[in-house]
């Protein structure tokens, strides 16, 4: 087994090195400023999956090398000098295209203090904190800080913030949208524990959402719960770009306390003409005289577009949320090259 391993991707310049054996092949890209397709970290998720042409892996689950051609990622650790992936040309062309722009979006750690840590529905609450300018912290609409808690496990979450022109932090305060977990892990911590005036450890930005906007399209941008965040980070910034882009934001929730981000859609609604949303309460009681949906989006999606062939979609949320969404968008005519997505693995 090579101590240090090269790894390439197929029919790209892009190469990066894996310098041990305990990173996985997916933290060795991301750590390297290459951002390739990801979600849960986990295994659970399937977004790492890519194509082993040369080369070979040993997993998570198991210590021998495997001969599996189709491997994920996250949960690969290389065995060779050398190694080439690959990937369908359609995600190759976006991993190519938001590489480019990645030069100054290098990862780094940081130790930021809470500005504020308030619920904004039952189930989230808002967390912020205050960047010093002279971090010059730079971000792609979209992307992601991992959040540590005091036993530095660490977590995904996407930042709400639409990045401001050189891609910079508007207002030196950025902002997540934390949803409760049932289990313990990261977002209990924040809940039940983090206070304003405290230090986290934040490591990033990361981009593991693969979109590519065209402009003469119209967006239709789905987004279950806090999958709210990425889904206004790309569109803000897509907006401020070209005012005209037809977008209508699709968002998924329980009942009326969970919505989240109203005062935003409705300020994007107000100013940019092209802009609408909706949304769709999937716990609460059909009332026919009401501004909402009711349903989950496979039911309520439908109620408002019955062709989707035309439309590029984001869709952020939770596995299954995505998953959903996914296959309803195709039964909707939706062109699988023009649907991107990020989910959110618990992990
Ligand atoms: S399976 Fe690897 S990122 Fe989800």
């Amino acid at each position: 087994m090579e101590k240090k391993s090269i790894i390439s991707i197929k029919d790209t310049l892009l190469k990066f090195i894996v310098a041990d054996y305990k990173t996985t092949l997916l933290d060795a890209a991301l750590n390297s400023n290459i951002s390739l397709p990801h979600g849960c970290k986990s295994g659970a998720c399937g977004s790492c999956k890519a194509e082993l042409i040369e080369g070979n892996v040993k997993t998570k689950s198991s210590e021998a090398s495997t001969t599996e051609k189709t491997i994920l990622l996250c949960q690969s650790y290389a065995c060779s000098k050398k190694m080439i992936i690959a990937y369908p040309t359609n995600k190759l062309n976006i991993i190519q295209t938001q590489n480019k722009k990645e030069k100054s979006f290098i990862p780094k750690e940081f130790s930021l203090q809470v500005v504020g840590n308030k619920s904004v529905t039952p189930l989230v609450k808002e967390l912020s904190f205050f960047v010093p300018p002279k971090l010059n912290l730079k971000f792609q609409p979209g992307a992601y800080m991992e959040i540590y808690d005091n036993n530095n496990t660490a977590k995904k979450y996407s930042i709400v913030n639409a990045p401001a022109k050189f891609n910079n932090l508007n207002k030196n305060i950025i902002k997540f949208l934390i949803t409760k977990n049932e289990r313990k892990g990261l977002s209990q911590f924040i809940h039940d524990i983090v206070k304003v005036g405290d230090i986290l450890k934040l490591k990033g930005p990361y981009l593991s959402f693969q979109y590519n906007i065209k402009s003469n399209k119209p967006i239709l941008a789905i987004a279950g719960g806090s999958g709210i965040s990425p889904i206004l980070s790309i569109v803000k910034s897509a907006l401020f770009k070209n005012k005209n882009l037809n977008v209508m934001i699709f968002q998924s929730v329980r009942n009326r306390q969970e919505i989240l981000e109203m005062n935003s859609l409705y300020n994007l609604k107000e100013r940019y003409k092209n802009v609408s949303f909706k949304i769709t309460l999937t716990r609460e009681e059909l009332n026919q005289n009401s501004q909402f949906l009711f349903g989950r989006v496979n039911t309520s999606l439908q109620k408002v577009f019955k062709d989707l062939s035309t439309h590029q979609l984001l869709i952020a949320g939770a596995d299954a949320f995505v998953d959903a969404s996914y296959e309803h968008a195709i039964k909707l005519n939706a062109n699988e090259n023009n649907i991107f997505f990020e989910k959110f693995s618990s992990n």
